[in-house]
């Protein structure tokens, strides 16, 4: 049988992302992958080097690759030089809206010794609507009587999506349950869409069970009784901050990994660890590449290598040591022993 070589266009990024990126690339080809890398030079260095952040030719071009990994995105803290949203809107929301990469994926599992030690969730979060959808604007900019609008936008369709495939991954976990979090008391109108929906999708799943939190009190549940939950779906915006909160919790997000995915298999998909650039440990071998590590295994269960994301998920879960003696090529290394 000839192997399938897969196309993964490669965004290193800055700071942090392209170490952790090389490393979770050898740990994918010593699990036997074939694959073939293009490297995109794209983030913060870039932009201040020569201005750009991506255009549409760019964006055509990653669509053609089976796959996506990014590294991380963003300039040191303190530089000043690139105003907020440059690279979040125009290169990472950009991909994931030009995209269509609807679900934004974060499985976490409670490593030893933190709060939620022994627990297996992931959050499922809408990735193209809500807060991020860039809807509203300023008027009367710099004066007393400024008005800045930001609306959220829940599309019966977006809104659909997203909960379909939370309940397709309740399905296949451990515990089939889905929890969906929002703010239905106060944001009546989205909560009340996607209340709804979460009532009619779960008719298609009988075996499923359904709960409801708000997201407040997810907040404290996260902490003080984080098995309650299996797959949290959400909007975009408490996605976000709930995953980073999961993370936390979990064992910090140097663990995180996240998937931006189209399910269908419209165009690529990116795979991304939940962590930033980290400028400050840059070239010391203090990055943490299990995070990304982990996005690699999302990414080759995406591509079905469903053999070798079990195996680098098992020797992720096996690693023992502490993460900070070890640093980048000793975590690196045992892993590539494991495997
Ligand atoms: C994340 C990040 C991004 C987000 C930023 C960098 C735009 O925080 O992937 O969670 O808000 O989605
Ligand atoms: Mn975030």
């Amino acid at each position: 049988m000839t192997q399938h070589v897969h196309s993964i266009a490669v965004i290193g990024g800055d700071g942090i992302g392209p170490e952790v990126t090389a490393a979770a690339l050898e740990v994918v080809q010593a699990a036997g992958v074939s694959f073939a890398t293009e490297q995109f030079d794209l983030g913060a260095a870039r932009y201040l080097r020569d201005g750009f952040v991506l255009d549409d030719a760019t964006l055509e071009r990653l669509r053609g690759f089976d796959a996506i990994m990014l590294g991380a995105i963003g300039p040191a803290i303190g530089d000043t030089r690139i105003s907020g949203g440059t690279l979040e809107r125009g290169l990472l929301l950009r991909m994931r809206f030009g995209l269509d990469l609807y679900i934004n994926y974060r499985p976490f599992h409670g490593v030893d010794g933190s709060l939620a030690q022994g627990c297996d969730f992931a959050v499922v979060r809408e990735n193209t609507e809500g807060p991020y959808a860039g809807e509203g604007g300023v008027l009367r900019y710099g004066t007393p009587h400024e008005i800045a609008t930001q609306g959220s936008v829940n599309t019966r369709f977006g809104v659909e999506r997203c909960v379909r495939y939370a309940f397709e991954r309740a399905q296949r976990a451990a515990r089939p349950k889905v929890t969906l979090v929002h703010k239905t008391n106060v944001l009546t109108f989205a909560g009340d869409l996607w209340s709804r929906v979460l009532a009619e999708v779960k008719l298609d799943y009988p075996e499923v069970e359904v709960d409801y939190n708000h997201v407040d009190a997810a907040c404290i549940y996260l902490v003080e009784d984080p098995h309650r939950y299996s797959v949290i779906v959400t909007d975009n915006l408490f996605g976000d901050i709930l995953s980073d909160l999961a993370g936390a919790v979990t064992g910090g997000i140097g663990y995180a990994a996240s998937a931006n995915i189209n399910p269908n298999k419209f165009g690529a998909s990116l795979f991304e660890p939940v962590h930033g650039a980290a400028h400050d440990i840059v070239g010391t071998n203090r990055a943490n590449p299990l995070a990304a590590v982990s996005s690699a295994v999302l990414m080759l269960e995406y591509l079905g290598e469903d053999d070798a994301a079990a195996s680098i998920a098992r020797a992720v879960r096996d690693f023992e040591g502490d993460v900070s003696i070890l640093g980048t090529s000793g975590i690196t290394t045992q892993l590539l022993e494991r495997l």
